[in-house]
């Protein structure tokens, strides 16, 4: 993963916990009711892939485990990773494209309520993205994929040359010598593998996306509904589709790109077919980035305009998160897909204990508290949540104190201790499991491996009834807590 330059190194710290009175008496531990949202806390488990679906995208008895144990925890709302709202296959990424889908995403709401006595709101999180590619070997891309065009020849003085001599000439080339002579898109592809973007207009599926993606996205909330989730969350965030749409990058002369009035167009669209199709009291947030972090992506100056935008139509929250982008990534290995959250954008996206100025903690506070401020000074109430290196009871409470954000997410502090929630509530903040910061969890995402923590996926291991990676090497959820719970 990219670090920052300076290198320092930072360490969480749980600073002074509450007694059980005090937290019964914070913000953070309050009801807290707005519009259609009604959580029993103001904490949140934002949404986190670990890569436990079958190949296809169905619940497994590993997806039931996982969430139960968020869900034992009780925090306010928890939100389903990232789910699939096509039928197309994309590896064992949870999905909602089919109706087939409905029994096990039922069983999963089925676990989250009973696990947590009704307390935890439950919402899924519906993606889209575009085709991506492995990175080719050099031979099999300039031999088979690569359309040899004029200015290809003309680049290496091989007019009128037979196609095959052109290629064979081709591959004598270096890598650098390459970059000179592809189209920056086919180097791109050569080097770090195809991947789509929502202005290749020239290709019907992504010429058509304002008209499928609605419909798509409509169909799977409706899903989540029958499912019996509380609501969705519309993935707007990171390096996927709806997401590239609000982007700078985004260049459509089509009506939907361009103007920040335009890249907003489809999203706020989306959201429009969503509401039409569900029940009036099912909850339709999204997640967004306060910057998308890359070279000529979308300030907060743009992010601030959409979330306005957002609130008007009556999105009932927004999450923000920050960066993780494709543009900045870094370049794969041959036979491996470019993944998002390598570079400095991925950096922002889920900052590490090696770190700049900043540091990794509360760093996408300033930012979000801009669009918090943007929002009230349109006129709405749209609950704000905000994730980013939160961990501690002082943190959370000064957010919500300070009226930076109405919700807090804790990511991989979850992740490190699933039951933060219920302890740092009952005065026993002391026995908290405290994220390092250090992405192992990322790094085996990055692999599509099962998501677990270092700090406790070797502990117990062999006792009877934990369950195990395939390789048979970590646990899959966290230690109990009070050992004499249950045993495992
Ligand atoms: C393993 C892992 C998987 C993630 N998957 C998603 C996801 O599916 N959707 C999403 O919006 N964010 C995803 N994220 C980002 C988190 O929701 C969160 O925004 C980020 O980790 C920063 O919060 P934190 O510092 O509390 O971890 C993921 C993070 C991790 C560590
Ligand atoms: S592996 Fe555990 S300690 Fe390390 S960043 Fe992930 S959740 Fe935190």
């Amino acid at each position: 993963m990219w670090k920052p330059a300076a290198r320092i190194k930072y360490s969480a710290a749980g600073g002074r916990w509450p007694s059980a009175e005090e937290a019964r008496q914070s913000l953070l531990f309050s009801p807290f009711e707005r519009g259609r949202l009604s959580l029993a806390q103001r904490t949140w488990v934002p949404a986190m892939v670990p890569w436990r679906a079958t190949e296809d995208g169905e619940v497994t008895a590993d997806v039931l485990d996982w969430y139960r144990r968020f869900a034992e925890g009780k925090p306010g709302a928890i939100v389903v990773e990232a789910t699939g709202i096509r039928d197309i296959p994309s590896g064992p990424l949870l999905r909602i494209g089919h109706d087939r889908y409905l029994p096990g995403l039922e069983k999963l709401t089925e676990t989250v309520r009973e696990a947590s006595g009704g307390e935890t709101r439950l919402f899924i999180q519906l993606i889209d993205f575009l085709t991506i590619r492995r990175r080719p070997e050099k031979t099999k891309f300039l031999q088979r994929f690569l359309a040899i065009t004029e200015e290809i020849r003309d680049a290496i003085g091989a007019s009128g040359w037979p196609e095959e001599k052109v290629r064979n000439r081709l591959c004598e080339l270096d890598e650098d010598s390459l970059e000179k002579v592809l189209s920056p898109r086919d180097f791109e592809s050569f080097s770090r593998g195809y991947r789509q973007r929502v202005t290749d207009v020239e290709l019907d599926e992504i010429r058509d996306l304002p008209k499928t993606l609605p419909r798509l996205f409509a169909a799977a909330a409706l899903r989540a509904e029958a499912a019996g989730f509380d609501g969705v969350e519309l993935h707007y965030a990171h390096a996927y589709t709806m997401a590239s749409f609000l982007s700078a990058l985004n260049t459509r002369n089509d009506g939907y790109g361009g103007a920040p009035e335009n890249r907003v167009r489809l999203p706020v669209e989306v959201l429009a077919a969503v509401r039409e199709n569900v029940a009036d009291d099912f909850v339709c947030g999204c997640r967004m980035l306060t910057e998308d972090c890359i070279e000529g992506g979308s300030s907060l100056a743009d992010t601030s305009y959409f979330a306005q935008r957002f609130a008007g139509a009556g999105m009932d929250f927004i999450s923000l998160s920050r960066g993780g982008k494709f543009e900045d990534a870094k370049a794969p290995r041959v036979g491996q897909a470019v993944y998002p959250y390598t570079g400095r954008s991925g950096y922002e996206c889920m900052p590490a204990y090696i770190s700049d100025e900043a540091g990794p903690f509360g760093r996408n506070v300033e930012p979000g508290a801009a669009i918090h401020a943007a929002v009230r000074q349109a006129g709405f109430d749209t609950p704000i949540v905000i994730a980013g290196g939160i961990h501690s009871f002082e943190q959370a409470e000064d957010i919500l104190a300070s009226e930076r954000a109405d919700v807090v997410a804790l990511a991989r502090q979850s992740l490190a201790d699933p039951d933060w929630f219920t302890k740092v509530k009952s005065g026993r903040g002391t026995e908290v499991r405290l994220c390092e910061y250090t992405n192992y969890c990322e790094g085996l995402d990055t692999k599509h491996k099962m998501v677990t923590c270092q700090l406790w996926d070797r502990v117990d291991t062999d006792k009877p009834g934990v369950s195990l990676t395939p390789d048979g090497k970590r646990r899959t959820t966290a230690p109990r807590w009070r050992p004499d719970d249950i045993g495992n």
